[in-house]
């Protein structure tokens, strides 16, 4: 018999164990239930506010600010003006002031703890051992960034303002995942937290009076998703940080497009919890106990989606539904309590219609027997099985205590299956053997995976997703360099070009798809230097990214060692081939430069590594850098040869298949290439190369939902186009208007070429 069932049989009483609110009440009743915004230092009373209510008795807790206009104004103006002030501390201070707040985190802990369960309804139990340590632990984290800023990261600065918007099921763990990056890189901050949960900022707000951070370095101020709106729009400010849900993170996207602000998203999830036959079923079933009833399941990586493997699946749905009986759910101030209460009516709402939903498409729903408290907003852990791939419940984000159950037989379906939702955040992989877990680790599509273990998180590796769940990172290296931008060498004087000589032969040009030299589907050309270039249009485009796809897992498997060999023979070949650049309009130099920059990629595609991240629990964490898969590129007009290599040759070294939109003002260096390509040992569709205007193409390429990454080196309309037609299946893009030096490579290039991975394993005898 387990040790679960031993534990019921003997029925062991609880009796109640709340947790002292005494000091959140004093500091509330110091405020007078009643909070204005935290702008320049200083307490700003608004005009309007709106109750917070405690989910777990649905009692009002206080009023916050619905900050108008005026007051983000205010705000803005304060972030601008410390600026200066901020970056004119050494980084010895900076460090200073976030190793303080740490320090005062920890000092108040159980205050911000209790503060954090009155507003959020979560277990005091998780507020207590968990958010509020990681949060401590990543201001001290970052304080150590800040102290080694210059040293780490010599060809990035600041970005300036910083606009953060939280969501509500982490709300002072989020806002230090935001806080503290931001003020290590030398930037100041607004930040709003979400509508339910704002209390935990404000009183972080008032710890950043207390220690004496010089005004107007963090701002906080509150509202719902109009001032969320306020912020995004602001021009004062030049990078957007959001977490939340997919559907705004696509609004503030759209918003974002014809603006210089950098913006990162950490959006939805539905994440795979996957279970081999020879996973220790006990383990897995506490696993799943933290992957989906930690938080009440509102959790955006929650592992929501079990996976099991057919032959095991009902023994592991027995002990599930046994665990599931003991799990206490009620007041979340009880510290034998295991689910607190949903955040709010609304979300219980959504939980509620979704989980009928499921039973109405065919789930068979388990809810074991508990009684719910009266009042305030509770669900009960429910276990829905009997679920098909394509459901509702199986591929939207319930946000609630569901897990949703499906079977596999092989570890081929078990990826598919993974892989089988628009998200991509996190996954869980439960297996006995080495060789699985790695393997399943390396194909999921998801920026953490946890082996035999899920939900860990730390300061030191990057969180965030891939696809749909957004881009950008944070924690660790990746999440610093979301805070910093490159300091890209500019051009400083116009390159060198000749004009291509007149062709003796009479060549019809085409593109290059699928490794092969193919005619132009409208059968159309345009004219550049008095040479016809074939026309690629939307259809030669599909047919490039269809070529791309189907290659780019082989190259990404491919080892970085091959990847290494071909790229140093592309070089090779190119240099042979001299004569035929130069009269294709090449200098000597940027001949010369491609050859270079060749060598560089080359030399970095087995040098790219990872890390291994010093988490402070026992677990290997490590980082895989990634490719992002297909990416699309439009190299810039000057520079035919050198601009079209520096945006494809990063690329492909990563493991990204590409295509590549060259100059249109030059396209024949281009068309001599792909003779050069054809050459050497690229396989067919890594490298395809279309020639057009560049407005032809750019609208195609950013509606192109196969395309999962576009560089864009050529016009600011084009760029434009680019970045609000993106968010769609909201790719990454990267636009650079100015004019590079591509003779000094940025490491920007290997950075953006990829996406990290982290992969925890914890060990133990
Ligand atoms: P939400 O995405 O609407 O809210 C998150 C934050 O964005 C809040 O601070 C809100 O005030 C702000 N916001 C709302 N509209 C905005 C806009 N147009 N511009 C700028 N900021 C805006 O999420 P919500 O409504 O609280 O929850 C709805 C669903 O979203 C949940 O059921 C869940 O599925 C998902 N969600 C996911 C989260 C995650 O961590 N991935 C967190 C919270 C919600």
């Amino acid at each position: 018999m387990s040790k679960v069932a031993d534990l019921l049989n003997q029925q062991l009483p609880y009796g109640p164990a709340p947790e002292d609110i005494k000091a959140s009440e004093e500091w509330l009743a110091k405020h007078n239930r009643s909070f204005g915004n935290y702008i320049n230092g200083e307490w700003v009373k608004s005009s309007q506010t709106f109750a917070s209510i405690n989910p777990a008795d649905a009692t009002e807790l206080a009023q916050i600010a619905q900050s108008s206009t005026e007051e983000i104004n205010q705000a803005v103006e304060a972030a601008e003006t410390a600026l200066p002030i901020w970056q004119a501390q050494t980084s010895q201070k900076r460090a200073e002031y976030l190793y303080a707040i740490a320090r005062q985190i920890q000092k108040h802990a159980r205050l911000f703890a209790v503060l954090e369960t009155l507003d959020n309804g979560k277990p005091i139990r998780e507020t207590r051992d968990i958010d509020i340590p990681l949060v401590s632990r990543h201001f001290y984290y970052h304080a150590g960034f800040a102290k080694i800023l210059d040293h780490e990261f010599p060809r990035y600065q600041p970005i300036g303002v910083c606009g953060q918007i939280i969501p509500w099921n982490f709300p002072l763990l989020m806002m230090a995942w935001k806080i503290a990056p931001a003020l290590a890189a030398g930037n100041t901050v607004i930040l709003k937290p979400a509508e339910f949960t704002s209390l935990t900022a404000l009183l972080f707000a008032e710890i950043c009076q207390n220690i004496g951070l010089p005004k107007g370095v963090v701002n906080i101020i509150t509202g719902d998703g109009e001032v969320g709106k306020g912020i995004v729009d602001h021009p004062g400010i030049q990078k957007i940080a959001f977490t939340g849900s997919t559907e705004v993170g696509r609004i503030i996207r759209r918003a974002t497009a014809n603006t210089d602000k950098k913006l990162s998203l950490e959006l939805g999830g539905k994440s795979p919890f996957i279970v081999f036959d020879d996973a220790d079923l006990d383990s897995t079933v506490e696993g799943l106990v933290d992957a989906i009833w930690f938080n009440q399941g509102q959790v955006c990586c929650a592992g929501s989606r079990l996976l099991v493997q057919e032959s095991v699946a009902e023994k592991l749905f027995a002990k599930i539904r046994l665990r599931m009986a003991t799990l206490r759910v009620g007041n979340p101030l009880d510290k034998a309590v295991d689910l607190g209460a949903i955040v709010d009516r609304s979300q219980l709402e959504r939980i509620t219609t979704l989980v009928n939903q499921g039973v109405e498409e065919g789930a068979e729903k388990y809810q074991a027997p508990c009684d719910l408290p009266a009042d305030g907003f509770y669900f009960p852990p429910t276990l829905l099985t009997n679920v098909e791939p394509a459901s509702t419940v199986a591929q939207e984000e319930i946000f609630g205590p569901v897990l949703v159950a499906m079977t596999f037989r092989t570890p081929a379906e078990a990826v598919q299956l993974a892989n089988n939702t628009p998200y991509g955040l996190a996954g869980s992989i439960w297996t006995q053997n080495l060789d699985i877990a790695h393997d399943i680790a390396a194909q999921v599509k998801a920026g953490a995976i946890w082996i035999n273990c899920t939900n860990q998180f730390d300061a030191s590796a990057g969180f965030g997703g891939y696809r749909e769940s957004g881009f950008g990172r944070e924690g660790g290296r990746e999440g610093m360099l979301e805070y910093l931008k490159p300091i890209l060498p500019k051009l400083k004087s116009t390159p060198t070009e000749s004009i291509p000589k007149p062709q003796t032969l009479d060549r019809t040009h085409k593109l290059y798809i699928g490794g092969k030299q193919s005619r132009p589907d409208g059968g159309y050309s345009f004219e550049a230097h008095g040479h016809e270039f074939a026309l690629a249009n939307r259809k030669d485009l599909r047919n490039a990214v269809e070529s791309a796809a189907t290659a780019q897992p082989a190259w990404e498997k491919t080892t970085a060692f091959l990847k290494s060999q071909i790229l140093y023979y592309l070089a090779e070949n190119l240099q042979a081939a001299e004569d035929q650049f130069l009269n294709a309009g090449v200098s000597e130099k940027e001949f010369q430069d491609s050859i270079e920059l060749l060598f560089h990629y080359a030399a970095y595609a087995d040098k790219y590594d990872g890390q291994v991240h010093q988490a402070p629990l026992r677990a290997l964490v490590y980082t895989r850098n990634e490719a992002l898969g297909v990416c699309a590129s439009f190299a810039p007009q000057a520079q035919p040869l050198l601009g079209l290599l520096a945006v494809t040759a990063p690329l492909i070294a990563m493991g990204n298949a590409v295509v590549v939109i060259p100059s249109a003002t030059n396209p024949l260096p281009a068309v001599e290439l792909m003779r050069i390509i054809e050459a050497s040992d690229v396989p067919a569709g890594v490298i395809n190369i279309l020639t057009a205007p560049h407005s032809d193409l750019e609208k195609p390429v950013a509606d192109h939902l196969g395309i999962d990454a576009v560089w864009h080196f050529s016009r600011i309309d084009g760029a434009q186009t680019i970045q609000s037609l993106s968010s769609g299946n909201l790719k990454q893009t990267w636009c650079v208007t100015d004019p590079i030096d591509f003779t000094k490579p940025h490491p920007e290039f290997l950075r953006r070429a990829t996406q990290v991975k982290n992969i925890w394993t914890p060990y133990g005898a």
